[in-house]
This record gives structure tokens, C-alpha cells and sequence, in this order.
């Protein structure tokens, strides 16, 4: 489906363009360096309504739909790819899953705190032997009374420190494979959930990837999410959506790295002429600018879907695997086009680059999209 955009989405998309460029934009480098996590910019996204957009205003949220999600995250992306991973995590992981998933007392308890920005989301998967394959998952929940009591370690959880609630799972009966893994509702300051190491990343440094350590973390049963096993199915569902995320986030940084090459190469003098008056240069960024249109169009037509109610599954896994891949092509190309001014730190270039890298890993690897699209195509699982 092609897209055809809506005044209000129009309105939302130019409204978060200027605000991202105007204040997320001046301090992206700085955070780069200092690594100093944007909390100044989430209490300002906030009270633009962009921590809790997809949640219906009852429980606080803004109740766009997922279209005007995507293009705010990408305008944020354009900016700051560390925001927009902590707004992408926050909004399509942590927020939608309390939503579809959580009762009605947790989503009057939680989401409004979420809502507001006061407190942060994290999603607790992925285990030091468990990435590609969270069903071999090790972290356990035992049941003892009211109470789960949970062990283990998570491992390169975005936000970790930062987070004011965790969506973690744990295996609550391991013999039943997927179906023994339930997930839980983490308050920070838990006894017994304990911050491990900071990564020190190539990208997203503004962004905090750490460990999680359960250490006999008592958690009562009122913060079970959905039912005993149905943490796989949760955290399979909350990543479709989080996948549209990441092709968003693809997309705002493929558009900033194109328009920093077009802006240096139509100042940048070579050979007596603007380096833009050169045919070679000008088809690379035609088809830079179509490649990222062509992003673009599977990101919103996933999000049009899910908008529609429809199972969107690999749409989103198909908007993942070329988003990520393209913006890789894309900050490379850009890079290049700066010549040597694009490998010195003077110039955004080498960190969207750096910030893109990962976008082929997280939320499910490009492998793994292709596990996933491949199993629809050949009818061996789901059907779309
Ligand atoms: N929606 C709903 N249910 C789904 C689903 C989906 N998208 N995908 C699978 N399921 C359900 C299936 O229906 C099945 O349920 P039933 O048994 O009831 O029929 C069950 O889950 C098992 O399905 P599969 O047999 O397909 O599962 P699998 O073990 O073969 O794994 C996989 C499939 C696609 C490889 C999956 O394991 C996967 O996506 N792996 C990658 C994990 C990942 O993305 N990790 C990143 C973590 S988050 C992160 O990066 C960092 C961060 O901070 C956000």
C-alpha cells in the first residue's frame, strides 16, 4: 500500500520535525562523547505527548495512530538515534505491551507514570546465552506464595539503568519450552534487581545498555503480564511492532546522513567546480534518496496494517531487514562523499554511521527477519 498521509499526520510529523531539530539536534554530538543519557530531552517529549503516543488519552496517552508514531520516531532519529531507541523501546515495546496485554488495574497503576515520562520503559529478553533464541532463556520464576521469585541474568537491555519499569521474562515452567516463559512488571528499586555493567557501544552511547541481575527478586503476582507462558507470545508480538520502530529510526538516520552529504557536497569545491556538478556523485545520491523512499513506504505500509487491525508480522520483519540494511549502505555512501572530512569527528556523518550499525542486530537480527519471512513465504508456520 502506498501512502497517503493524513492532515493530522502531516501536522503531528512537522510538529516533531521542528521541535527535533530545534532542541534534540543541538545536543547530539555532545551526548555522543559524554555519553550523558537524554533525560531533558524525554521530559520535553513528554509534554509533547510522544512517551505515550499509541495509548489512548484515558490512561493518559496521546492516541495517534501507529503511521504518526513512525514518522515522529524517524524525525527524532533524524537527530538523535539514542532518543529515538529509548522513545522506540518506551513507546512500541514497553508501553503497547501494558496496553494489549497488562490488566485493567496495571494499566491504571502503570501506563500514566509511563505516559507522563516520569518513569522510563525497558524490555528484559535477551539473556548472555539467549539472543537470536530467547526460548533457551535461563532467568527463573518460581512460585512461593503471592510471590515469583526470580534469578538470572538479562543481557543488553536498552535503558537498563535508566528504566523506571521492566518488562522482564523468566521461565516459570521450563519443561513447557515457549510456553513455560511468563513475563513481569519490574519496578526499579526492587530488592534483589540489581543494575550490572554498562556497555561501552560503538553507537547509541547516549542510550544505556546494560545487565539486569536477579538476584532472589520477589515480585508479586499482581505484577504478572497476561497469563503464566505467555511471555513468548508477548514478547513475539511486542516485537513486530518494535520492529516498525527500528525501520523508523533506519529512516530518520538514512535522511540525515543524505542531506549532510547533498548540504557538504554543495559547498565542498573540487577540480574548479562544486563537487555536486559531478555525475558520479549525483546518481549516488539518487539512489540513496530512492532507496530510503523505498524504506520508507515499507515502514508506513507495516504501520497502515497494524493500524487496520490486520497481522503484521512480516511486513514488519520485511520493513526491518531493508530499512536497517539500507541505512547501513546509506551512512556509508554519505560517509564516502564526504571524502576524508567524513571520517573526523568534526562533521555528524561518522556518528550516523556508528549510530546505524546496530540497527541490523537489535530487535532481531537481518538473519533472523529472514527466519521470519522465509517461514511465511514457504507456509511453514504463520500465515500473514
Ligand atoms: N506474534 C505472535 N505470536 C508469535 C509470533 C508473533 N510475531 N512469532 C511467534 N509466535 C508464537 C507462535 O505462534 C508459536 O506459538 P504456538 O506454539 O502457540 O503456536 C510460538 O510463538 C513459537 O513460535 P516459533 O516456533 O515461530 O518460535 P521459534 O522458537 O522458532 O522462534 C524466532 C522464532 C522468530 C526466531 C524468534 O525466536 C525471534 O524473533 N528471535 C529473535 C529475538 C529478538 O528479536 N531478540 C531481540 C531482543 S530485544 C533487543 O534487541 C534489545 C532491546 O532492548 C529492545
Amino acid at each position: 500500500m502506498s501512502y497517503c498521509l493524513t492532515d493530522e499526520q502531516i501536522m503531528i510529523r512537522d510538529m516533531v520535525r521542528e521541535f527535533s531539530r530545534k532542541i534534540v539536534a543541538v545536543t547530539a554530538m555532545k551526548r555522543d562523547e559524554t555519553k550523558e543519557f537524554p533525560s531533558d530531552n524525554f521530559e520535553k517529549m513528554s509534554e509533547l505527548g510522544l512517551m505515550g503516543m499509541m495509548i489512548p488519552a484515558e490512561y493518559g496517552g496521546a492516541g495517534t495512530d501507529t503511521i504518526s508514531y513512525v514518522l515522529a520516531l524517524s524525525e527524532i532519529a533524524y537527530s538523535c538515534a539514542s532518543t529515538a531507541v529509548v522513545m522506540s523501546v518506551h513507546n512500541s515495546i514497553v508501553c503497547e505491551s501494558i496496553y494489549r496485554y497488562g490488566t485493567e488495574e496495571q494499566k491504571k497503576r502503570i501506563l500514566p507514570s509511563l505516559v507522563s515520562g516520569k518513569s522510563i520503559g525497558a524490555f528484559a529478553l535477551t539473556e548472555p546465552q539467549a539472543g537470536s533464541d530467547p526460548v533457551s532463556q535461563k532467568t527463573s520464576a518460581v512460585k512461593d506464595g503471592d510471590y515469583y521469585v526470580l534469578n538470572g541474568t538479562k543481557r543488553f537491555i536498552t535503558t537498563g539503568k535508566n528504566a523506571g519499569l521492566t518488562i522482564a521474562t523468566a521461565n516459570t515452567d521450563p519443561s513447557k519450552k515457549h510456553k513455560g516463559i511468563s513475563a513481569f512488571l519490574v519496578a526499579r528499586g526492587t530488592p534483589g534487581f540489581i543494575v550490572g555493567k554498562t556497555e561501552d557501544k560503538m553507537g547509541l552511547r547516549a542510550s544505556d545498555t546494560t545487565d539486569l541481575i536477579f538476584d532472589n527478586c520477589r515480585i508479586h503476582k499482581k505484577d504478572l503480564l497476561g497469563n503464566e507462558g505467555d511471555g513468548f507470545k508477548i514478547a513475539m508480538t511486542a516485537l513486530d511492532c518494535g520492529r516498525i520502530g527500528i525501520a523508523a529510526q533506519s529512516v530518520g538516520v538514512a535522511q540525515a546522513a543524505l542531506d549532510a552529504a547533498v548540504k557538504y557536497a554543495t559547498e565542498r569545491e573540487q577540480f574548479g567546480q562544486l563537487i555536486s556538478k559531478f555525475q558520479g556523485l549525483r546518481w549516488m545520491a539518487a539512489e540513496m534518496a530512492t532507496e530510503i523512499e523505498a524504506a520508507r513506504q515499507l515502514m508506513l505500509s507495516a504501520a497502515a496494517m497494524k493500524d487496520r487491525g490486520e497481522k503484521f508480522t512480516l511486513q514488519a520483519s520485511m520493513a526491518k531487514l531493508f530499512a536497517s540494511e539500507m541505512v547501513n549502505r546509506i551512512t556509508g555512501k554519505a560517509l564516502q562523499m564526504h571524502g576524508g572530512y567524513g571520517f573526523i569527528k568534526e562533521y555528524p556523518v561518522e556518528r550516523f554511521y556508528r549510530d546505524a550499525r546496530v540497527f541490523t542486530i537489535y530487535e532481531g537480527t537481518s538473519e533472523i527477519q529472514k527466519v521470519v519471512i522465509s517461514n511465511h513465504i514457504f507456509n511453514d508456520k504463520r500465515k500473514t
